[in-house]
């Protein structure tokens, strides 16, 4: 599938993604698209989160329109229940339960305001795997981490994971919010590390933006440093750093959190979990070192990012709509620029080309 070179390339199974939102899932089922299936989450009585096939393996009846009873989840069409490890405990028109009679049951694990699942074999399943929360700092003293929003997106999740790690793109579609022209024209160095694949620019004396000027009451100009740090296979986390000018070079010695020449950071977490071949579920939240107690920054930051990232779906859904209308197949001209992106979708495809392998 475009823009893999691999045509078998759909989704990283073996893998930890974002199903949902701890507050989404309660007591009333709710379906959720993840990797090509229906999968519907709930709560057991006691707020257990609970993730199973979403299609009833009788008459494909979406599990969703079901009904809880106690922890266990009730067809909706001809009442055959099963228990939240998937495995059928009645079928109401017979005594007799086939052994395939039952439904896929998916590690799940909640973590700070997120829903992790394991959408490989399930005894793969390790939570170590799942971004450490304290690195990424949405668990982090010193650090607010916010809940943001949700976006269906119309496109495949290729795409979308494409734009988050091509921030040459900033200058031109966010021009005005969080995009100078330095940011374009500065070359970007990657990092290829054992946990993220890390491009950063680093931008001396550069103005600085007028949502930022007022967050950071700071008018001057600024050093930056713009990082992306992609966690393979769904999760990217944008991040800045604004400094002093002139002190951009003390990061290599002192580090960001406690630097005294760091102005303030944020991160933006995205969260990108395939929904099916041309739809993807789209997460997004926030953290920030500064003005922790003033909710007026949460709502400038959440309103000035919401319509930046609206930029972004709309650009991914525009580039789906093209290639679903163009007969031809895909082709495209890499740039120096897409050297971050570029490697991201090696490292996903070399994923998925090995689990194939090992299959
Ligand atoms: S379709 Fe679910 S019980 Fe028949
Ligand atoms: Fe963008």
């Amino acid at each position: 599938m475009y823009p893999f070179k691999d045509d078998d390339c759909d989704y990283a199974r073996g893998q930890w993604y974002v199903a949902a939102w701890s507050d989404e899932v309660s007591r009333t089922p709710l379906e959720r698209w993840i990797l090509g299936e229906p999968v519907v989450l709930y709560r057991t009585e006691t707020g257990l989160p609970v993730a199973l096939d979403g299609r009833c393996p009788h008459r494909n009846f979406p599990m969703s329109k079901g009904v809880l009873r106690g922890d266990d989840l009730e067809c909706g069409y001809h009442g055959i229940t099963f228990a939240p490890d998937g495995t059928c405990v009645r079928i109401p028109s017979q005594a007799a339960i086939p052994s395939g009679c039952k439904l896929r049951a998916y590690p799940l694990i909640e973590k700070w305001k997120l829903l992790w699942i394991w959408t490989g074999e399930p005894d793969k399943a390790d939570p170590a795997l799942i971004p450490d929360h304290e690195e990424i700092r949405l668990e982090k003293e010193g650090w607010l981490a916010t809940q943001g929003f949700t976006v269906m997106l119309n496109s495949r999740y290729q795409l979308l994971n494409e734009n988050l790690m091509d921030i040459s793109h900033l200058s031109y579609l966010h021009a005005g919010t969080i995009g100078t022209q330095a940011v374009a024209g500065t070359d970007v160095q990657i990092i290829d590390g054992p946990r993220f694949l890390r491009g950063t620019r680093r931008i001396s004396n550069d103005s600085i933006t007028g949502f930022f000027a007022e967050v950071l009451g700071y008018n001057g100009n600024i050093d930056r440093e713009v990082l992306i740090d992609y966690y393979a296979p769904g999760l990217h986390v944008a991040w800045e750093i604004f400094m002093k000018p002139g002190t951009i070079g003390t990061l290599d010695t002192l580090g960001t959190d406690g630097n005294p020449n760091v102005l303030g950071m944020y991160r933006v977490h995205h969260m990108v979990t395939p929904a099916t071949r041309d739809k993807t579920n789209y997460f997004i939240a926030y953290s920030r070192t500064f003005a922790r107690d003033d909710t007026s920054v949460t709502d400038t930051m959440t309103s000035v990012f919401t319509s930046v990232i609206m930029q972004d779906v709309e650009a991914s859904e525009a580039i789906e709509q093209l290639l679903a209308k163009r007969e031809a197949a895909p082709t495209e001209l890499l740039l120096r620029a897409d050297g971050h992106s570029v490697r991201g979708r090696r490292k996903l495809e070399a994923l998925m080309q090995q689990e194939r392998a090992q299959a």
